[in-house]
Order: C-alpha cells, then sequence, then structure tokens
C-alpha cells in the first residue's frame, strides 16, 4: 500500500508540513506531547526496545524515542513526513500503511499507533490495523494507539466561541451522532481534516475485536480546555503539578470523555 489509499483530503493535510510543529507550537500541542511521552515512558519501560512508530508521521515521537535508546522504525503513508523523519537520528523510516504493515510477525517489542485510528472511518478498518500491530508484536509486548475523543470537537468549539460559525452546527451534530468529523462537508475547510472520534469504550471494544484487553487513559484530561495553560506549561513547580493530577486521574473512568484524546494499551499474550 502507499499514500494513495489514503483519501485526498487528508493526504493534502498532512503534506501541508504542519506535523513538524504540531505537538510544539500550541499549548494544547505541547500538553499532547507532554503527557504522551509521560503514559508511553512508563508502559514501555528504561529497556531498549524495538519500537514500531505507525502513522509516525514527521517522528515526533520516534525522536525521543530514539534518543531514548530504542530502536525505532517509523511507518506512515505520507511520503513527504516519511522524507522528514528518515533525518532523525537513529531512525529508520519507511511508507506503508497501518492496515497491512510492511513487517514480520512478531518482530516488535513495542508497535505505537499514535495517528492512524484518527483517519480510519470504518470499524473495520481499525480493527484491522489493531490486528495487523498484534500480528507485528511479539508475545508478552505493547500495543498502544491513540485516538480523538468524540466530545472534542464539541469542547474545541466551547472554547473557541465557535458555535455561531457558519457550519458549526452541522458539524458538531454530524460527528456527536455518527464519529465522523468531515469539516469539508460542512464547508469548514481550514478545520483539520476527515477523522473519526471515539467514544471512550470503543477504544477496548475495538481492541477486544483485534483480540488484545486494553487499558484506556485520558492524554490532557480535561487540562486542554482553560486560557491558562500555557502559563501553567511554562512554570516549572505548575507544570509538575498538573502533570502528577492528570498522572494521577489517567484512568479515572468519569473523565476520560473530556479528553482530547484517549490512548488504549495492551500486553499481548
Ligand atoms: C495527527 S498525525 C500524528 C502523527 C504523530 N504520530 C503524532 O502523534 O503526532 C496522524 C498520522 O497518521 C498517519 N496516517 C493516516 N492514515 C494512516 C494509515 N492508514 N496508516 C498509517 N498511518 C496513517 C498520517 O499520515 C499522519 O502522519
Amino acid at each position: 500500500m502507499n499514500e494513495s489509499t489514503l483519501a485526498p483530503e487528508v493526504l493534502e493535510y498532512y503534506d501541508r508540513g504542519g506535523e513538524v510543529t504540531r505537538l510544539t507550537a500550541s499549548a494544547t500541542g505541547r500538553l499532547e506531547f507532554l503527557r504522551t511521552q509521560d503514559i508511553l515512558r512508563r508502559l514501555i519501560g528504561p529497556e531498549p526496545a524495538s519500537v514500531l512508530d505507525v502513522g509516525g508521521g514527521t517522528g515526533i515521537h520516534s525522536g525521543w524515542l530514539a534518543a531514548d535508546g530504542h530502536a525505532v522504525t517509523l511507518i506512515d503513508p505520507v511520503a513527504s513526513q516519511v522524507a522528514i523523519a528518515a533525518k532523525l537520528p537513529g531512525v529508520d523510516a519507511r511508507i506503508g500503511d497501518a492496515r497491512d504493515l510492511p513487517v514480520a510477525e512478531a518482530s516488535f517489542d513495542v508497535v505505537l499507533l499514535m495517528g492512524p485510528l484518527y483517519h480510519l472511518q470504518t470499524t473495520a478498518e481499525r480493527v484491522a490495523a489493531l490486528a495487523e500491530a498484534r500480528r507485528a508484536v511479539r508475545p508478552g509486548g505493547l500495543v498502544a494507539a491513540a485516538v480523538i475523543g468524540r466530545f472534542a470537537p464539541w469542547l474545541d468549539a466551547l472554547r473557541w466561541d465557535l458555535f455561531q460559525r457558519e457550519g458549526a452546527t452541522g458539524l458538531l451534530d454530524h460527528v456527536a451522532a455518527t464519529g465522523e468529523l468531515r469539516p469539508r462537508e460542512n464547508g469548514l475547510r481550514d478545520v483539520f481534516t476527515t477523522a473519526y472520534t471515539h467514544r471512550p469504550e470503543q477504544v477496548a471494544e475495538e481492541f477486544a475485536a483485534a483480540g488484545m484487553a486494553a487499558e484506556v487513559y485520558a492524554v490532557e484530561g480535561a487540562a486542554w480546555l482553560p486560557d491558562t495553560l500555557a502559563a501553567l506549561l511554562d512554570d516549572d513547580s505548575s507544570r509538575v503539578r498538573l502533570m502528577s493530577g492528570l498522572r494521577d486521574f489517567e484512568r479515572e473512568a468519569s473523565l476520560l470523555g473530556a479528553s482530547s484524546h484517549l490512548l488504549g494499551a495492551a500486553r499481548v499474550a
């Protein structure tokens, strides 16, 4: 498979190169990065591991994983992003698709899907990607996958006072009812791109359909919402307290739906 298997608007979105700075430029991006790194470091552990970063984009996570001492292979269907990732020290970057991984069975200690499930619109495709991750990981290894929360678009509209914007009601009603984010069909070309959003319970259900028992983590919890986030992250003691609280509440079921992103993680038998 190659990049032609992506919807044209998804390919066009990632070809713009925005992933290079997405997790460093804004406060919400910085929080997503710090929390993803914190959760993954604890799950992977300190020993050097072989890590397959599927949908790794320009290598935002592959870079620090390689710097941590892991042997990292990145797979992504967007050639322009793979070219950027290939320049990172210690990262082997290749073109490929999460639904048909170009790797041998049981060949990695860890398989990450930090993005592909955002853009696979059917349950069958998402379960196929998770089943591929399970095939690629060794017995006892870790599969971790990120998803966008079902309520994130509505909370984002609340945050930026976007309810009156033309097309917003149609987009928000559709995503709440179906999980599908289809900005173009609502005339909102500047809003992300075609994507799928998950209710918290769907994460473990889709892992289970691929033969894995997942624990589900809130990546940002509710902390992506306040206007004070940038200041909290900039101040060392506030950031430490914020990260500690988010860690304490990361598996609190009643807060999962407030998170912009969720992370499912399973040890493979
Ligand atoms: C929001 S970006 C995330 C990039 C990076 N992993 C991160 O966490 O910041 C989503 C990524 O998923 C990739 N992607 C989309 N569909 C995919 C598929 N079918 N297989 C593998 N990757 C896919 C995109 O090319 C993009 O790099």
